[in-house]
């Protein structure tokens, strides 16, 4: 009996320590201590042991067993650390690995060319105001003293909606807006989107943006035009941009001119940027036309402005040397990544 018992003990540490799994341990506990195991047939034969050495083979046993369960919790407590270390070690992070660039979107050239534009003429006090995009025929010609025999109505190719609502054209259907609105002093920029029928190539699009920008206050005088404009030229395309002023025609201002800005690639020497000119048309403007004044009901004795209107898309395509507008169109990100 004591043999056996020695030889089950034996048996079971060994297999213990030959143990390498979570079952396998519990397999030893079942067949060693469970309720059909060897330790537990053992215990039933005690009633074959005389009396007397009942109390010792019993201890035996016991201790036996407290043995094989000690040696079992060690066994699993040791495979369950193994484990964690095992999976601590896979999980480690190697810190001095180069890190992945995460992919973030890029601002459009029109965005950032906007911001710029808008940047500057906020710091000249003006207030950033919108229009609709659809428009009455009214403010995108009429109230802007272009009527309906106008040849500028062909020169813009309109997208008309009906007889009387438009695409507009341009975005100085704004300014009518603004003075319906408020009352002067008004000192506004209006950037948005414009429409036109005009075929795509390099230098059009039949949608394309203008910021319009209008002044209306006392005493305002073509000397104030010119500070402004060249104030924001030199603002856009650095300190030593030079600008010039050529005389236009726009059915809504009075004188009305075309501001050129000195080439900011050459100095104004001449080169392939500016056509050999050494001068880049920027934008127009001139005195707001005392009849869009009127029909605006601003007294034309108290009260006068001028305005002007920027193409976005030039401004963008000037200033990050975009030789083909169609690229701010076509949204391929190898293209919109540079930005
Ligand atoms: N609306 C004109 C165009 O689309 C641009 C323009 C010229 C706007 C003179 C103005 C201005 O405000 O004074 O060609």
């Amino acid at each position: 009996m004591q043999e056996k018992l020695n030889e089950i003990r034996a048996l079971a540490l060994k297999r213990i320590q030959e143990s390498d799994t979570p079952e396998k341990l519990k397999e030893i506990q079942i067949a060693v201590l469970g309720k059909k195991g060897e330790l537990t047939s053992i215990m039933k034969t005690l009633k074959d042991v005389s009396p007397e050495d009942r109390p010792k083979v019993g201890q035996m046993i016991n201790d036996a067993r407290a043995e094989i369960e000690k040696n079992l919790e060690e066994a699993s407590k040791k495979m369950q650390e193994q484990v964690r270390n095992a999976r601590l070690k896979a999980e480690v992070i190697d810190v001095t690995l180069p890190a992945k660039k995460p992919v973030i979107g890029h601002r459009h050239p029109n965005t950032i060319a906007l911001e710029e534009v808008e940047r500057i003429f906020v710091g000249l006090g003006y207030e950033i105001t919108e229009g609709p995009e659809i428009e009455k025929d009214y403010y995108n010609f009429e109230a802007l003293n272009i009527p309906a025999d106008h040849p500028a109505k062909d020169e813009q190719d309109t997208f008309y909606i009906n007889g009387e609502m438009l695409l507009r054209t341009q975005t100085s259907s704004t300014q009518i807006h603004a003075m319906e609105q408020g009352k002067p002093p008004i000192r506004i920029l209006a950037p948005g989107r414009v429409f036109r029928a005009d075929e795509v190539d390099a230098t059009h699009s039949p949608s394309f943006h203008q910021i319009e920008g209008l002044v209306v206050d006392k005493n305002i005088t073509f000397a104030d035009l010119k500070g402004t404009l060249a104030q924001f030229a030199k603002e856009l395309f650095g300190e030593d941009t030079k600008v010039k002023f050529r005389p236009h025609h726009f059915p809504f201002t009075e004188p009305s001119a075309e501001m050129d800005v000195s080439c900011f690639k050459c100095g104004g020497k001449g080169c392939r940027f500016c056509k050999g000119s050494g001068w880049i048309e920027i934008l127009g403007c001139g005195m707001v036309h005392p009849k869009v004044l009127e029909r605006c009901n601003i007294d034309t004795n108290e009260y006068t402005g001028f305005a002007f209107g920027v193409g976005l898309e030039r401004i963008a395509l000037l200033k990050y040397e975009i030789d083909d507008m169609r690229l701010l169109y076509e949204n391929d990100a190898r293209f919109l990544d540079q930005f």
